[in-house]
């Protein structure tokens, strides 16, 4: 049994805006079942505090830092027994929107501070300094709002590095690197040498990201494709001399999901639960959609869906861009997404010029989500990058078949086995559950989407592969024993130096 400090800037069902909240939702659940002391470290921001209200909500602590009193407070991960600290300052808990960016979508212009008052925090627990009574043997930290966090506990255990929990630092997403001035490096007191760019100096600029990348004692990332994609030029986002320089502490994990909330069998927000052996039904689901959507309601109709933050990284270029061949086709789009007003906007016009065939709902909807999971036959994913990615997992568990840009994460769950246009005449093998397309070009994602239409014309290889989908286990239990694998390594090398 360990200690471990889970340090995020997200957890499900607490805050979320993407899939750092499902990880840190649902990994912390896994390592508490492998029997580990697991405590998740997570700002407190006002909408957390509403719902950690009703879980119930103690104050533990109160720390002078930076001459601003921060406080502890403890609650739970609602539906589990995972312990949650919060860390209580005005920065969090008195604003609205989300926990990056203001309502008008702007990032607050102190982000850089908030999240390094959050990072000092974690340091003063991980270092038996909040007067909790707790002292983890493990630090895991996830994304650039945390990853000052090795960088602080390296500072301040420079002379005593026994004293220093060992430390992971796990990548969800190289493309955010947590970016700011000098002058936030020159106010949060590091020593001078720390603007280096081997440290946190990032040309020019100072990055958190770079924190977890040089200082953590293990690197991990979401899916093992992407661990070797980020050590190269195209994926690196000019990190990856660092990622090579630490390529032999850096891995890939692939996400797991948390098999209750996403299961078709019993999701109640779904409006027909079905499974495996019952998949036939799947598609009352779509004609209940298709008739709440006011689209034709037919069961033979192929349904795509799209679910996503509407950034470059998803793919929407080579979406929008294969649009009008797409229109042509005998099939009904689904999507549900916010992000760039461009292509919030574009997809909106289509959806009007399209109303039979197209739909589409800007915003954030959790229940939206789970119905189009239910409903399509088809998932739509052709990211440009994607370290993990949950959704195209979500959608195999839910037999809509994914048709994804083999990269990443993506390259690691979904299989097309005879990715050419004759791959319907060929028989359906144990392993397929998906089509791929390699290049990431929107005529590569359109003939990929028509491989899937035409295959959908055969119902017995259709329902194959949903089977294929369904059958496999995308549970916790395998990832979280590779994560156990790595805080005993970390730990064993700390004891030894
Ligand atoms: P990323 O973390 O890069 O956004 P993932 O596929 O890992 O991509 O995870 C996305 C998560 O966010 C999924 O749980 C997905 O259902 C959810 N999601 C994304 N956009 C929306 C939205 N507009 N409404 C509801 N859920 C969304
Ligand atoms: C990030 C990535 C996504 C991954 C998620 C959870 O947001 O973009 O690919 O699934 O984190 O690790």
């Amino acid at each position: 049994m360990r200690k471990i400090l889970f340090v995020t800037s997200e957890a499900h069902p607490l805050i979320k805006t993407g899939g750092l909240a499902d990880v840190a939702g649902s990994l912390p659940r896994a390592l508490l079942k492998l029997g580990h002391d697991i405590k998740i470290l997570l700002p407190a921001y006002a909408s957390v505090l509403i719902k950690a209200d009703a879980a119930g909500l103690k104050k533990l602590t109160q720390l002078p830092i930076h001459g601003q009193d921060i406080s502890i407070l403890q609650t739970r991960l609602p539906g589990s027994r995972v312990t949650v600290l919060l860390v209580d300052i005005p920065q969090f808990s008195e604003r609205d929107g989300n926990p990056y960016c203001n309502p008008d979508g702007n990032d607050w212009d102190d982000n850089h501070w908030r999240f390094f008052l959050f990072a000092k925090v974690a340091e003063a627990i991980a270092l038996n300094q909040a007067n909790i009574d707790w002292q983890p043997d493990v630090v895991h930290c996830n994304d650039w709002q945390t990853g000052l966090v090795p960088a602080l506990l390296t500072q301040a255990t420079a002379l005593v590095p026994a004293t220093k929990p060992a430390t992971i630092f796990t990548i969800h997403n190289m493309a955010y690197r947590g970016l700011f001035s000098h002058q936030a490096f020159a106010e949060m007191g590091f020593p001078q040498d720390y603007w280096h760019h081997e440290k946190l100096e990032f040309y020019g600029q100072m990055s958190f990201l770079k924190g977890g990348l040089a200082f953590a004692d293990a690197v991990t990332t979401v899916s093992p494709s992407y661990a070797q994609e980020i050590k190269s030029p195209e994926f690196g986002c000019g990190l990856d001399g660092l990622l090579r320089f630490r390529a032999k502490d850096l891995s890939g994990i692939l996400n797991g999901i948390d098999m209750d909330e996403w299961n078709p069998g019993a999701d109640k927000l779904i409006h027909h639960n079905y499974n495996r052996r019952t998949i036939n039904q799947k598609v009352k689901n779509k004609t209940h959609l298709q008739a709440q959507l006011g689209l034709p309601v037919s069961e033979t109709i192929p349904m795509l869906g799209f679910i996503g933050r509407l950034v470059e990284q998803k793919g929407v270029d080579l979406l929008l861009e294969q649009m009008n061949q797409l229109l042509m086709l005998d099939c009904q789009l689904v999507v549900l997404g916010s992000g760039f007003d461009s292509y919030e906007q574009a997809l909106t016009k289509i959806a009007q010029q399209h109303p039979n065939k197209v739909s589409v709902t800007l915003g954030y909807n959790e229940d939206f989500a789970h119905q189009i999971e239910a409903s399509a036959d088809i998932f739509l994913m052709p990211s440009i990058f994607e370290p993990c990615g949950l959704n195209q997992i979500y959608s195999l568990r839910y037999g809509t078949l994914p048709v994804v840009h083999v990269v990443g994460g993506l390259r690691d769950t979904v299989i097309e086995a005879v990715q050419n246009s004759q791959a319907v005449e060929n028989e359906i093998n144990d392993i397929s559950n998906g089509f791929v397309f390699t290049k990431a070009t929107a005529e590569d994602l359109h003939q990929a989407i028509k491989r899937a239409l035409a295959c959908y014309q055969h119902p017995e290889k259709w329902k194959k592969l949903q089977i294929n989908a369904m059958k496999q286990d995308f549970s916790w239990e395998k990832s979280a024993k590779l994560y156990e694998n790595i805080y005993e390594k970390i730990l064993e090398n700390s004891m030894a130096a």
